[in-house]
């Protein structure tokens, strides 16, 4: 299960457990280019056209890379609008997998999160949750309600061993329940893979406390899983319970635990599309109708049969370590890289990307001038590299418009599964370094143009001083051949 290798120099280093089969070219801009490029996208990596970019890791969203089995599979989609063949598969791998009975399909993640706030979200409602994810939390307060997050003391360290960070605080959970009172609380929300603290996971331990002050207190569990393949991968290395445990019975303690379960098919499977499964039917017929009003009929819910297909295959191959443990495992190897270099990044390795740490990073850049945002941004200008801002843009200004600074302020370097080899992780590593030697250069960003909602999508920024000229000048001069 384990595909990192020791090398004859003694050094771990893990191996793609698959081969390039079909390649998209990828373009390296030089330098100067990437300035102009960034300047144009107003210094948000959302808004960069993706022929500027060399690695696109600002996601692992909609960007695996599917297997010839998934591809093969999409070639013998059913194309119907009721009834289809390919939406049976999927049916029965869901069932098979999770073991849930019902099942509704829907276009992608944020869409069963809108369903199930709108559902069962009462107005004032306040739902409980390791942390939250920023659609998550939009969705929740669109329904009127509010979120609370009780992660434990070790959540936000960016230094630490701790191997669950993901895990809810059970006596904070207890305290809140007590002081809200239950009636107030739709349902506790738990993560698999937190995605916004780093893909960090929970163990099976405390997703059974979290269950048990439920049951006590009769609350629903709704559990989100698109991030599960990393979460499981974490369970079976790093909970001696799970250590010899299959995935299938992993899976199914962690999904019996909760009443509901929800997944971005954009990332759980390698596909687009999502879903909402459960074992009631009482719960499924609540949030039924949902479907053919906003995503479309039962057996399909707003996705193409081809992505079916490919989603039941997908679900299948998450059961193989393998295939779930490629991602984790060049993360470990990029993240061990940057920490033994000494720069500030979240450890221990997550799932999903590694995760640097602008406030340490650029220390010299007050939070307000957006550490994050400006490292993702100078990191782009050296290497066309896009990553991911999860910091203080990441959060919508609050009812009286001030900047809300963020617990973490994070440059997110997303590693989608089965995509990069190798010396691409190298090239990461390196410009990385780089940019850290030279991080005195490095300035802060303000907003040109600001949306209210999500404003991290589609805002524009700029620099608040000559600094991205002062950093390309320094980068030619020491690569003065290089791109
Ligand atoms: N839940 C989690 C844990 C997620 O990471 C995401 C998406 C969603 C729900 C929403 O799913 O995008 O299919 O609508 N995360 C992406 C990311 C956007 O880049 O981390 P979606």
């Amino acid at each position: 299960m384990n595909s990192t290798v020791q090398f004859a120099s003694g050094e771990f280093v893990p191996l793609e457990m698959h081969k390039v089969r079909v390649v998209q070219k990828l373009n390296l801009l030089p330098v100067e280019e990437r300035l102009q490029s960034i300047e144009g996208a107003g210094f948000n990596t959302f808004l960069l056209q993706n022929r500027d970019v060399f690695l696109d890791m600002l996601t692992d969203s909609g960007t695996n890379a599917m297997s010839d089995q998934q591809v093969a599979a999409m070639s013998v989609a059913d194309d119907s609008y009721a009834g289809s063949e390919s939406y049976n598969r999927l049916y029965e791998a869901i069932v098979d997998i999770f073991d849930t009975e019902y099942f509704l399909p829907v276009h992608q993640g944020r869409a069963a999160e809108h369903i199930i706030s709108q559902v069962f979200v009462t107005k004032d409602g306040v739902v409980p949750m390791n942390f939250h994810f920023t659609t998550t939390k939009a969705h929740i307060e669109l329904a009127g309600g509010s979120i609370s997050e009780l992660f434990t003391d070790e959540a936000l360290k960016i230094k630490s061993s701790y191997p669950f960070k993901g895990n809810i605080d059970i006596d904070k959970l207890k305290a809140k329940i007590e002081k809200t009172g239950k009636d107030h609380i739709p349902y506790v929300r738990m993560e698999a893979g937190t995605n916004l603290i780093g893909g960090q996971p929970f163990s099976i331990a405390n997703m059974r406390e979290v269950r048990e002050v439920c049951d006590t207190n009769g609350l629903m569990v709704v559990l989100d899983i698109s991030l599960i393949a990393e979460n499981i991968y974490f369970i079976r290395t790093r909970e001696e319970e799970f250590k010899d445990a299959d995935i299938k019975t992993i899976i199914r303690a962690m999904c019996d635990l909760a009443d509901i379960i929800y997944f971005s098919g954009r990332k759980l499977s390698c596909t687009r599309g999502g879903g909402i499964a459960t074992k009631s039917k009482e719960l499924y017929l609540k949030m039924r109708d949902m479907v053919p009003l906003f995503e479309g009929f039962l057996t399909y819910g707003g996705m193409s049969v081809r992505e079916i297909e490919a989603m039941a295959v997908g679900l299948r191959e998450t059961l193989d370590m393998n295939m779930i443990n490629q991602s984790p495992q060049f993360i470990k190897y990029l993240v061990d890289d940057l920490d033994a270099a000494g720069i500030p990044v979240v450890t221990p390795a997550g799932g999903l990307g590694c995760h640097l740490d602008a406030k340490e990073f650029l220390a010299h850049v007050p939070q307000l001038e957006y550490p994050a945002g400006a490292l993702a941004a100078a990191l782009f200008i050296v290497s066309g590299i896009r990553g991911m801002e999860r910091g203080t843009i990441s959060m919508d200004r609050d009812a009286d418009g001030n900047d809300v600074p963020s617990e973490v302020e994070l440059l997110r370097l997303a590693l989608p599964r089965r995509v990069f080899t190798l010396s691409q992780i190298k090239y990461v590593a390196d410009r990385v370094k780089w940019l850290y030697q030279n991080r005195a250069l490095v300035g802060g960003l303000e907003f040109s143009e600001e949306p209210k909602v999500l404003r991290f999508f589609v805002g524009r920024l700029k620099p608040n001083s000559d600094w991205t000229q002062k950093l390309v000048a320094k980068f030619r001069e020491d690569f003065p051949e290089g791109i």
